[in-house]
């Protein structure tokens, strides 16, 4: 199965996708967090990327279509995968479209996880990330056991650098202006799925397994 999750920033893409991809067993497969793996590790791509991340801005795309259809031609991604994060422009849709079909493939669903910008400025606050693992929690509505310590691999957890206030207000614009017309891309492809992310989390999911057919 191959799946793209939609959505604003803060919709819970990144919070349904490592859930989806632990129920099929196929790699969640997040540009964002690849990215600040790299600024972790202080590599070049890292340093490139950082100073958009910082800004709220996009990596551009000749940066991030090479690096994300390098790693869904690595062996793990045989079976599927779920893409968070990408793509975010019409281009990055365009590039992923013609890969596949270059090699006789589709992806089966993009799913749109809908929430309104007013919802989304509460969420960010509270948000906590794991730089190891890139699982995300919040402080509120998905509590980790221990705070501020990652469930997943036990490190520590963070408020993301792009979660200011201003920050989050600049990457809503830019996902209005650049990402939200995915939504019509994918719907004229038959593959647009919607969900309500306003409701509590594993009830967004069961909504999402409910479309995928479980
Ligand atoms: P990225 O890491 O993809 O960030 P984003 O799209 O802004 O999305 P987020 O990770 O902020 O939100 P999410 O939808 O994953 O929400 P989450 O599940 O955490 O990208 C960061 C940056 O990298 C970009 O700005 C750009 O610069 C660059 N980049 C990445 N990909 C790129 C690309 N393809 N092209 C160019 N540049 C790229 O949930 C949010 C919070 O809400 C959490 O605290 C969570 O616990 C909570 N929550 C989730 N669901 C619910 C719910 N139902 N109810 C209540 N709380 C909930
Ligand atoms: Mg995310
Ligand atoms: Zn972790």
């Amino acid at each position: 199965m191959k799946i793209i999750m939609l959505g604003a920033p803060g919709a819970g893409k990144g919070t349904q996708a490592k859930k989806i991809a632990e129920k099929y067993g196929i790699p969640h497969v997040s540009t964002g967090d690849i990215f600040r793996a790299n600024i972790k590790g202080g590599t070049e791509l890292g340093k490139k990327a950082k100073s958009y991340m910082d800004q709220g801005q996009l990596v551009p795309d000749d940066v991030t279509i090479g690096m994300l259809l390098d790693r869904i031609s690595q062996a793990d991604c045989e079976n599927g995968y779920v893409l968070d994060g990408f793509p975010r422009t019409i281009p990055q849709a365009k590039s992923l479209t013609d890969a596949l079909n270059a090699r006789g493939e589709k992806m089966d669903y993009a799913v749109d996880v809908d929430v309104p910008d007013e919802a989304i400025v509460t969420r960010m606050g509270g948000r906590r990330a794991c730089v190891k693992c890139g699982a995300t929690y919040h402080v509120a509505f998905n509590p980790p056991k221990a705070e501020g310590v990652c469930d997943a691999c036990g490190d520590t957890l963070v408020l993301r650098d792009d979660d200011k206030p201003e920050t989050v207000q600049k990457r809503l614009t830019v996902y209005h202006d650049q990402t939200q017309p995915l939504i019509d891309y994918y719907r004229n492809e038959g593959i647009l799925v919607a969900v309500d992310g306003t409701k509590e989390l594993n009830q967004v999911f069961t909504d999402i397994i409910a479309v995928l057919g479980a």
